[in-house]
């Protein structure tokens, strides 16, 4: 393919020569380069620079101009659970009108809801169903993401999940890492023989796994109620011991001890942290895990929201995702999320972008590769439209703002 030219960029944003997860204070700076141009070449970012240093040579090339418009590194959304059987309003309007979560649950409703219409409904289906979510969220501008499996429960359903994502993976454009979370919650069969349930996570589901190569990372909801963090260790350690990565659901909902799980083993990520005192956050920055914030989620239960301030003056690596999921995150709009962490968490629209790119590509540990506009790497973009400035996009949430998304050098 030939190259192509972007010109008359109003901005380019997140312009790195050099990788570094970007902590504490270093989040607030958003390197870019005002009225630029850009050359993708087979799908990678080959060269950029400001308009008046475009040589003579380059201005040949074909061109695509871009006044008024911001260009950014796509999202790289860490962290979702998008392969499931089946929406849950039900459960949403059963809270408003006042239920509780136990009562949900005692409906039938929850995870384990999620668990046996997914058990139901084949594989195809369930590809079919994901495919569609995925195409949707890529023109929100996601170019990279996470899935989780964890609405199986069985060996079966497990599998199959995972199955799902290796398939996404083979068929979609966009970077997509699996994770394994085969620990979200215990089935009622096993609710009172928690042993009887790891060992079939670390007998018969891992060993399957680790064959057919379908995860990169392991997951536990570390959790009063779900997983103790000596179950989340264990669990992890088996994981690890296939080369599975841990990245938590930790200290979501209360103390859980998960962060303390998550840093002692070196996790990529410790994720939630809606519930966090001093101590959580001081383990949390002297760390390499990052903290990854799923705002989206403390908005739709009605929680109080992740204390990004804090996090980041303490010197935290933070991403942002959008934990998409029917029960506690059914919306997988990175920009939106965006939004939400600099309305509710004080975070700087600067802040936020940097945790949904730079640092959302550490968080799958594809930094090399993808969340900032660096030669080299993927030409994964966002196109916004005419915008009087950056902060314009978290400022007018609701709206999108997105023109065009390339993905690997071609618009979706
Ligand atoms: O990340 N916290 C645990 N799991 C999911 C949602 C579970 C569900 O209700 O389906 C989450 O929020
Ligand atoms: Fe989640």
């Amino acid at each position: 393919m030939s190259p192509l030219l972007i010109t008359n960029i109003k901005q380019l944003i997140n312009v790195r020569k050099e990788n570094h997860l970007v902590k504490g204070k270093e989040l607030s700076v958003l390197p870019s380069i005002e009225d630029a141009w850009l050359i993708i070449e087979d799908g990678i970012i080959a060269e950029y620079g400001k308009m008046e240093q475009l040589s003579t040579v380059n201005r040949q090339l074909s061109t695509i101009d871009a006044s008024g418009q911001f260009i950014l590194p796509a999202w790289c959304d860490s962290h979702t659970h998008l392969v499931f059987a089946a929406s849950r309003e039900e459960e949403f309007v059963d809270k408003i009108k006042g239920l509780s979560y136990a009562e949900i649950a005692a409906k039938g409703g929850g995870i384990l809801n999620s668990a046996r219409k997914l058990n139901e409904t084949c594989e195809d289906e369930l590809f079919n169903l994901a495919w569609k979510r995925l195409e949707e969220a890529a023109k929100l501008g996601t170019g990279a993401i996470e899935i989780k499996s964890g609405y199986g429960l069985t060996v079966e359903g497990e599998l199959k999940m995972l199955r799902v994502i290796k398939r996404l993976k083979e068929k979609s454009n966009l970077t997509i890492k699996a994770t394994f979370l085969g620990a979200h919650s215990y089935p009622i069969e096993y609710k009172e023989n928690h042993r009887g349930y790891i060992d079939l996570i670390k007998n018969k589901m891992l060993p399957v796994i680790a064959a057919e190569k379908l995860a990169d990372y392991i997951d536990v909801f570390c959790e009063t109620g779900f997983f103790s963090p000596e179950e989340t260790e264990e669990i992890c350690k088996a994981g690890m011991r296939y080369g599975l990565k841990p990245k938590i659901h930790a200290n979501q909902l209360n103390l859980s001890g998960g962060v303390e799980v998550g840093v002692k083993l070196n996790a990529v990520s410790v994720d939630h942290l809606e519930t966090m005192d001093e101590s959580t956050i001081k383990t949390l920055a002297t760390s390499n895990t990052i903290g990854t914030l799923l705002p989206t989620a403390a908005f739709f239960l009605r929680m109080p929201f992740q204390p990004a301030r804090q996090l980041i003056d303490a010197g935290c690596g933070i991403a942002l995702a959008t934990d998409f999921n029917p029960g506690s995150s059914p919306s997988y709009n990175v920009n939106l999320v965006v939004a939400m962490s600099c309305i509710q968490m004080k975070m700087l629209p600067e802040e936020a972008i940097n945790a949904a790119t730079i640092n959302g590509a550490y968080a799958m540990e594809m930094e090399k590769e993808l969340g900032s506009i660096s030669v080299g790497k993927k030409a994964n973009l966002i196109f916004t439209k005419p915008i009087p400035s950056l902060a314009y996009l978290p400022y007018s949430f609701g709206t999108n703002l997105i023109d065009k998304v390339m993905i690997n050098g071609e618009f979706i």
